[in-house]
């Protein structure tokens, strides 16, 4: 197969995958589903790990191709990036109109857009390469973090056209991503990040690419530093052209006629902010004539020609009635504080949670103190700061207790971590928590065992670990506190289904500390059962993709433990044993090969080519006899012959053994 026809399908699929990447993005409407989009990325890495050689900056295989920087040069900026006026009233906005109305001497169009809460910063593209990514720093000068910028998806490492521009955006990141970050840290005992917005800061300037890479961050561009297109009249003719480039620039933005129909705007987006999957803290009101902008220029600090309409973040007054420990299923202790019961970015609060002692200590926050409460990144109620002023002399500091508030067993704090944790691995609140988690959507999820009932089930005696769950017969459910035969009936084939659930679901059930949902997911496609877990050396598992050494070595510990032992014995005995790859596995992947056509030739060591194609239409595949244009996928072993260059031909996929194993492992088909 030649040379010269790989390095020009690596050019093909290159300018495929820009394309592609481009209409998911920039556009928001992909024309190709995610399952083909990996396909053709794997396929590229798979030439490029053949060819280094022509491996080229903006392949997108590149996002994370590079090692920690020890620190970020700076960047001074060709256009500065100037900050924005603000105002925070409909006054103070009519104001804004009547000026640029009068220096301007001419009929004004506005343009309105979201002010979207997270990091400026500047993009340089030369002949359509990225080449520059930098923060805003003081607005002259900036911190050069391509290597950070190269990792967020939405950020093209080519444009449509070959041009030269420099581009301003705002990086941020999602509420989700956000919510799910924090999630992460606090089972990891680190610290959390307030709001989505310093979480961005925070991954931005990360000296390692990776951690900045794992981090969803986003970014929607809305202004041009300076490009070679003179044909731009307007902001909306700029926009338009951002995304022509392919950028990816928010949609919410309209022109506005005057003041009266930028309040309209403002009010809406008021309104409707918890709408969106992001944080807004304003909105932006421009002069739509980039002709009108030059001439209306800047003050030292920022242009005359736009200002930003501040959104209050709705702050809300309320009281600590009291601040309890909870216990969580690892053992971590959180403060949680009970609040008087209060209204704000439209729900109402009664608890927040306070995260960990040091928090408290820096805030400053007592029992019986009036404190100021909002919502981070919108969704989750956070105390900003206690009123010390209003004090009354009754207040009461609060300090963590050295003893578990459940089992009265130790609490520690291990050194470099901010929660401090009840170490007694039988301690009730902690199974009880385990026991929910177990039973829970992402894990076994049964079916109306919630927190409530499990709670009675464990304060009756009946239920102790998860295995006696399976346990549980019908007249024992029937003295719960209203559970009448039907709802017993519905609750005991609930549990006898999750039986069958697949082997990732169980791992993260078990509620093993730092195993999260991928790295469960991770786990069992390389294990294939419990047994399989529960025995495999730290070694083995750090070969696992989303496994590092703390994860194995909590692994290790988990099943160290004798309780632990049994709970697996138990489980096994009672039949609740999946198979990474088999039945149960694929119900919830969907048959993760299904519609693919695989065509097998060659001799596969260790494996007779019947085991291969059993394993193949076991997770849904089509296997045929010959290749052709229809063919996904060859597998080739030693002397492919005439199918592999037929292949080569067609462009079809070729895997060989090692490429296929991996190719499988990465579906959570099982290959022992
Ligand atoms: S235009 C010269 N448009 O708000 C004017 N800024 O305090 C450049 N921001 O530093 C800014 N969304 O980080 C503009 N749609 C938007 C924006 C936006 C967020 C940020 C940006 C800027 C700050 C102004």
């Amino acid at each position: 197969m030649s040379k010269d026809k790989d390095r020009q399908r690596m050019a093909e699929l290159r300018e495929q995958l820009q394309y592609h990447n481009y209409r998911y993005h920039a556009l928001d409407d992909p024309e190709i589903s995610d399952q083909e989009f990996d396909q053709m990325m794997r396929e590229l890495s798979d030439l490029e790990e053949q060819y280094p050689q022509w491996i080229t900056a903006d392949s997108p295989t590149q996002r994370v191709g590079y090692a920690p920087v020890a620190g970020f040069d700076s960047v001074a900026h060709t256009v500065p990036l100037l900050s924005l006026s603000n105002v925070f009233s409909e006054e103070e906005l009519r104001a804004f109109c009547q000026r640029v109305e009068r220096l301007a001497e001419t009929d004004v169009r506005y343009f309105a857009e979201l002010k979207i809460d997270g990091l400026a910063v500047s993009l340089t593209y030369e002949d359509g390469v990225l080449t520059q990514g930098a923060t805003r720093g003081d607005g002259a000068e900036g911190e050069d973090i391509t290597q950070n910028l190269r990792t967020v998806r939405s950020i093209p490492l080519r444009l449509q056209q070959p041009v030269n521009i420099n581009v301003r955006g705002e990086v941020f990141m999602g509420r989700d991503a956000f919510v799910r970050l924090n999630q992460d840290r606090e089972t990891a005992g680190e610290a959390l990040f307030a709001n989505p917005r310093n979480a961005a800061a925070g991954s931005l300037r990360q000296l390692d690419p990776k951690v900045t890479a794992q981090r969803n961050l986003d970014m929607f561009c809305y202004s041009i530093g300076y490009c070679d297109n003179d044909s731009l009249n307007t902001q909306s003719q700029s926009l338009a052209y951002l995304t022509e480039l392919g950028f990816k620039v928010n949609p919410n933005a309209q022109p506005c006629a005057d003041a009266d129909e930028l309040l309209d705007f403002i009010e809406h987006w008021a309104q409707h902010r918890q709408e969106l999957a992001y944080d807004i803290d304003g909105i932006v009101v421009k002069v739509d004539s980039l002709q009108l902008q030059e001439a209306l220029g800047f003050t030292a600090k920022s242009p005359r020609w736009a200002t930003a309409y501040k959104f209050p973040a709705e702050q809300v007054v309320t009281k600590v009635l009291d601040i309890a420990v909870q216990v969580g299923r690892t053992g971590a202790l959180t403060p949680l504080a009970h609040l008087e019961p209060v209204t704000v970015a439209g729900s109402t609060v009664s608890r927040a949670t306070l995260h960990n002692e040091d928090i408290i200590r820096e805030k400053d926050i007592r029992i019986g103190d009036t404190v100021i409460l909002q919502k981070a990144g919108d969704v989750i109620p956070e105390i900003v700061a206690s009123r010390a002023e209003l004090r009354t002399g009754e207040e009461e500091e609060f300090t963590m207790p050295e003893h578990c508030p459940a089992c009265g067993g130790d609490a520690v704090r291990l050194e470099g971590e901010a929660v401090r944790r009840c170490v007694n691995s039988a301690c009730p609140a902690q199974l009880l928590e385990r026991l929910i988690h177990f039973s829970s959507r992402g894990a076994m999820d049964i079916d109306g065992l919630g927190p409530a009932i499990m709670e009675q089930l464990v304060k009756a005696g009946l239920v102790e670990t998860p295995a006696d769950l399976y346990r549980l017969e019908k007249d024992q459910l029937e003295t719960l506190d209203r559970m009448a035969s039907k709802s017993a009936d519905n609750l005991l084939r609930a549990i006898a289904v999750s039986k069958d659930q697949p082997l990732a679901r169980l791992i993260f059930g078990l509620g093993i500390r730092l195993v999260g949902e991928e790295a469960a997911r991770d786990l069992a496609a390389h294990v294939g059962s419990l047994r399989g877990l529960a025995t495999a050396e730290p070694e083995q598992l750090m070969l696992v993709k989303s496994v590092g050494p703390k994860i194995a070595a909590s692994v290790r510990q988990f099943f160290a433990e004798e309780a632990n032992q049994r709970l697996l014995d138990d489980l096994v005995d009672l039949g609740i044993d999946p198979r990474a790859g088999g039945q149960a596995e694929t119900a919830d992947t969907d048959l993760v090969l299904d519609g693919l056509t695989f065509v097998v030739t060659g001799k596969l060591e260790g494996w007779s080519r019947s085991d291969v194609e059993q394993l193949l239409r076991g997770a849904g595949a089509n296997i045929t006899s010959s290749v052709s244009r229809n063919t996904d996928y060859l597998v080739a072993g030693e002397k492919a012959g005439s199918k592999l260059d037929k292949a080569q031909s067609l462009g079809v996929t070729v895997l060989d053994q090692t490429q296929f194993r991996d190719f499988l492992n990465e579906r959570g088909v099982s290959v022992d």
